[in-house]
């Protein structure tokens, strides 16, 4: 078992007198790994490490030093991906096969930043448009911020920290790194597989801590740049308050809509859509919540949905046969299931599952629903799925749009004008034609409208996030 602390300056800060916090696997309770937990004091020690880095070494290395630290962190990676899917499932309890999934996207994602890195391109200005404009030249440059703050969640250790980091490096920037607490070994581990590649140690230093003593601190604090933040809406809001002038990415909440139509493929919709509800017990931004079915298939549809969610293989994570395991913790599978009754009570009918096990929730179909549901109207992040009818298009675009959130849908049709029609009209930053809103790239812009969040990542765009456009202008002589 381990015992990690924070890497600071490339220093490992676990001695035996800190507070410490076991990291247990959610599905046997088996700890995992212990951590030594930082202070407000090693978190300002943090930026003041990313911030002289920035100054003496970061700001001046050459792009194509980047894209080889990248590269060759990219390759590190793909050689000990077991043990990172090993720690995954271990500490997050996800699906031995969704691990290995997420590896494999987050070697792809480094790949995508390595080759960023050498391709950030500025932009001439036709100064002789203004009048009076004549023999001026106009540059636009793109310089790194500084120092980044990354604050990643649990449902994706990897691939969501990589989404921060990758872009962050690839753009020249420095970077405060603070995870979340229940998934902190696979972070530390690819802070150290970054130092390996070439990273200079103070260009990224990990601070395993909670949110009051390191979260709020790395927020406020004047010589950090910028923040980056995936989680929940109530923790976006309050970074929203208190990160000052600091330019900040927020990924949050989605209750996603997908509509399927009456010319879709049933069979196909309803297979796709048991991956994109239940993936990792629904614990995705961008998981399946609200399904709209078009009255006339409406029933069929159901039954076979019902059928594929009922053939959903649950146990033990590390099982290669297993679909799903269990949530985070057992306090969030209460929660869930919680939400589950008090949609019963309102009316609401359960399809197939809403049983909870310990920190397991049993995959769960809900009709009857109305808005007024927190199953409905807010994120569930638990396997959690409505099933709701339909007339007609006009009618479905107002129910989609009835949310708070905007991140991702799903259309499902054969007929292209109405696909994009809708897809149009969906106030979300991304949506899908014959695709679950589930499905997502490495390399496409992906954020939120409303209060599913503000900026985008996908490498390219998470880079243009993470830069600032600087102008220069000549006046020429002669
Ligand atoms: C998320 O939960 O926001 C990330 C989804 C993904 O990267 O697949």
């Amino acid at each position: 078992m381990m015992k990690i602390g924070s890497i600071i300056n490339g220093k490992e800060r676990n001695e035996q007198n800190r507070k410490t916090l076991d990291i247990n696997n959610p599905y046997n309770h088996e700890t995992v790994g212990t951590i030594a937990l930082a202070s407000s004091d090693d978190l300002n020690d943090a930026v003041e490490s990313s911030f002289d880095t920035f100054h003496h070494k970061m700001k001046a290395m050459p792009a194509h030093k980047r894209g080889d630290i990248l590269r060759k962190a990219a390759d590190l990676l793909e050689e000990n991906a077991d043990d990172f899917v090993q720690t995954i499932t271990a500490e997050a309890g996800k699906p031995i096969k969704h691990s290995q999934a997420e590896v494999q996207r987050s070697v792809q994602i480094l790949r995508f930043a390595s080759e960023q890195a050498k391709n950030i391109n500025g932009e001439v200005i036709p100064m002789d448009a203004a009048i009076g404009g004549e023999h001026r030249m106009g540059l636009v440059t793109r310089k790194a911020l500084g120092v980044v703050g990354a604050i990643t969640p649990f449902n994706f250790p990897l691939n969501l920290s990589l989404h921060k980091l990758a872009p962050a490096i690839a753009a020249g920037n420095t970077i405060v790194f603070k995870p979340a607490e229940k998934t902190p070994i696979s972070a530390y581990k690819l802070t150290k597989l970054l130092h390996n590649a070439g990273l200079p140690e103070g260009a990224l230093n990990l601070v395993l801590g909670t949110g009051e003593e390191t979260g709020d601190p790395l927020v406020k604090h004047e010589k950090v740049h910028k923040i980056s933040f995936t989680g929940s809406l109530p923790v976006g809001k309050i970074i929203q308050k208190t990160a000052g002038f600091k330019k900040i990415t927020l990924e949050l909440g989605s209750n996603s809509p997908n509509i399927i139509f009456e010319d879709a493929t049933i069979k196909e919709a309803a297979t796709e859509l048991v991956k994109g509800a239940f993936a990792f017990s629904g614990q995705v931004c961008i998981s399946a919540q609200r399904i709209y079915v078009q009255k006339a298939i409406y029933d069929t549809f159901l039954e076979e949905y019902t059928q594929l969610t009922n053939a959903l293989q649950l146990g033990d994570p590390f099982d290669v046969e297993t679909d799903i395991g269990p949530m985070i913790s057992e306090d969030e599978a209460k929660r869930a299931k919680q939400w589950i009754d008090d949609a019963v009570e309102k009316g609401a009918k359960i399809e197939t599952g809403g049983e909870r096990n310990g920190s397991t929730l049993t995959p769960t179909i809900m009709t009857n629903v109305d808005k007024n549901m927190k199953i409905i109207a807010e994120e569930v992040f638990a396997p959690i799925v409505s099933v709701i009818p339909f007339d007609t298009e006009e009618e479905v675009i107002e129910f989609a749009n009835d949310s708070i959130y905007g991140l991702q849908a799903g259309v499902f049709t054969k007929d292209i004008d109405r696909a994009i029609r809708v897809a149009d009209r969906l106030e979300v930053g991304g949506v899908w034609i014959n695709e679950i809103s589930t499905y997502r790239q490495d390399n496409h812009p992906y954020g939120g409208v409303k209060q599913s969040g503000i900026g985008r990542e996908g490498v390219k765009y998470a880079v243009e996030d993470m830069t600032e456009m600087k102008f220069i202008g000549i006046k020429l002589k002669g």
